[in-house]
C-alpha cells in the first residue's frame, strides 16, 4: 500500500461558514496556537499509521489558498470546493476518491484536535466489522424532552444515548450507496448509512475530538493547544538570623514585644527575607542581596514588609503575580502557633496572594535547637499576568 494507491481515504469537510463561531471568516481558517483549524485537522490525518488519500473540502473560492496553505504539510492532498450543506460538501469529496480506496473516513475540520490514533482506530474497526463505524462518548448530562412551551414532557434514558463524533468510517461502496440514496439532509454520514439499512457500530470516541462550534469552544481549544500556555514558575529561598539584635523582635511581618530581637542589617525578619528570595528566584530576578543591597544604608533597620512590597512591584513590572507562598519557620521561639493566622493575613495582604506558614523545632539539635537563632525556608509560585 502506498500514498499513490491508497486503500484508505479521509475526507476532511471544511467548507462551512462558521456562523455560530462568528469569527468573520470560515471556521476552518480560524487559528489556534498559530495554525488554522484546517491545518490542525490535516496534521492529525498525516499522523495516521496507514497512508491515506486526503481530500480537503473547502469553501468555493478558497481552493487555491488552501493548496498553498497545505503545500508543505500535505503536498498530495486533493482540494475541492464544497457545497451549501455539509452533505453536499461530503458529496463533493466523494467525487474525488481515488479508485483504489476501499475504506472512507469522513471528518469535520471543526474537530481539529482529534488525535491521529482515533483515525487509525476507526480504520481498524471498519476493517474488522466490514460495516460503518462511528466514534462516540457517553452522555453525562440528564436529557429532558420538552414541548413547544418549554414544558418538560419526560426524561430520556441516558444509558441509551451516545454523543457521536468524527471521523466516521465506512466501506466505500456502502457510503457511496447511502449518498446516492439520500433524500433528506442529515447532519452526519452514519444517519444516511443507517437510512439504507446498513448497521453502524459505535467505537470509543475521544474528548479531544470535541467540535469547535461556539466562541467558548474556541477559548477551550486555545487553552489546550494555544501557543502560549501559562507556565507557572517556582522559587525557593531561605534565611537565617541569630538572636542578639537591638530592640524587640520582628518576625513574619509581626511585632513580638516580649521576645528577643534577631540581629541583622535590617530588622532580621527571616520569614520575610526567605519569602523575598523565593519570589526573586521564581522570577529569575536575582536575590535579596543583589537586588536590594543588604549593605545599602537605605535598608538599615528596614521592616520585612519594605522588601516584600518592593519585590511585588518588581514582579509586576516583569509581568508576574504571586500565586501562593509557603514558608516554614524553624526555631524554638517565638511560639508561633497562636499568631500564625495573623501573620498569614499580614503577609498575604502585602503580596496579594495566599501565604501559609508552618513552624517547627529541631528537637534541641543544632543552632535553632540551642535557641541561638531561627531559619525560614520559603517556596513561592508565580504566574504570568494574562
Ligand atoms: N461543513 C462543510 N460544508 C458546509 C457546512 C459544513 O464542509 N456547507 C463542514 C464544516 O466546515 C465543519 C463540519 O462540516 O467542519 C461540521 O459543521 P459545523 O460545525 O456546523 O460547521 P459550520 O457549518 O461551518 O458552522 P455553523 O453551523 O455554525 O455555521
Ligand atoms: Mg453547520
Amino acid at each position: 500500500m502506498s500514498a499513490s494507491s491508497p486503500r484508505v481515504a479521509v475526507i476532511v469537510v471544511a467548507a462551512g461558514s462558521g456562523t455560530r463561531l462568528g469569527a468573520g471568516m470560515p471556521k476552518a481558517f480560524v487559528s489556534v496556537g498559530g495554525r488554522t483549524l484546517l491545518e490542525h485537522a490535516v496534521h492529525a490525518v498525516s499522523g495516521m499509521r496507514s497512508d491515506a488519500q486526503l481530500i480537503a473540502v473547502v469553501p468555493a473560492g478558497a481552493t487555491d489558498e488552501v493548496r498553498r496553505l497545505l503545500a508543505a504539510l500535505a503536498p498530495e492532498a486533493v482540494v475541492v470546493a464544497g457545497g451549501a450543506s455539509r452533505q453536499a460538501s461530503v458529496e463533493a469529496g466523494l467525487a474525488a476518491l481515488h479508485e483504489a480506496v476501499e475504506v472512507v473516513l469522513v471528518h469535520d475540520a471543526a474537530r481539529a484536535f482529534t488525535p491521529s490514533g482515533q483515525f487509525d482506530a476507526v480504520v481498524a474497526a471498519v476493517d474488522a466489522a466490514g460495516e460503518g463505524v462511528v466514534p462516540g462518548l457517553p452522555v453525562s448530562d440528564t436529557i429532558k424532552r420538552t414541548d413547544a412551551d418549554a414544558l418538560v414532557t419526560g426524561t430520556v434514558d441516558r444509558s441509551e444515548l451516545v454523543a457521536v463524533q468524527t471521523p466516521q468510517g465506512f466501506p466505500r461502496d456502502i457510503l457511496l450507496q447511502a449518498y446516492r440514496a439520500a433524500t433528506e439532509e442529515a447532519t452526519d454520514d452514519a444517519a444516511l448509512v443507517a437510512a439504507i439499512g446498513h448497521p453502524v457500530r459505535i467505537v470509543a470516541g475521544d474528548p479531544l475530538a470535541f467540535k469547535v462550534t461556539t466562541p467558548a469552544d474556541l477559548a477551550r481549544a486555545e487553552q489546550l493547544f494555544g501557543s502560549a500556555p501559562v507556565v507557572p514558575r517556582i522559587g525557593l529561598g531561605t534565611d537565617t538570623h541569630a538572636f542578639g539584635g537591638d530592640g524587640e523582635l520582628w518576625l513574619a511581618g509581626l511585632h513580638w514585644p516580649d521576645e528577643p530581637a534577631l540581629a541583622g542589617h535590617s530588622d532580621g525578619d527571616a520569614v520575610a527575607h526567605a519569602i523575598v528570595d523565593a519570589l526573586l528566584s521564581a522570577a529569575g530576578l536575582g536575590d535579596i542581596g543583589s537586588v536590594f543591597g543588604t549593605d545599602d544604608p537605605r535598608f538599615a533597620g528596614a521592616r520585612g514588609e519594605v522588601f516584600l512590597e518592593a519585590t511585588r512591584e518588581r514582579l509586576a513590572a516583569a509581568g508576574l503575580r504571586v500565586g501562593n507562598v509557603s514558608v516554614q519557620l524553624i526555631g524554638n521561639r517565638p511560639r508561633f502557633a497562636r499568631r500564625r493566622e495573623e501573620a498569614e493575613r499580614v503577609l498575604g495582604d502585602i503580596l496579594g496572594a495566599p501565604v501559609s506558614i508552618s513552624a517547627t523545632t529541631t528537637d534541641g539539635l543544632g543552632f535553632t535547637g540551642r535557641g541561638e537563632g531561627v531559619t525560614a525556608i520559603a517556596t513561592a509560585l508565580l504566574v504570568p499576568v494574562t
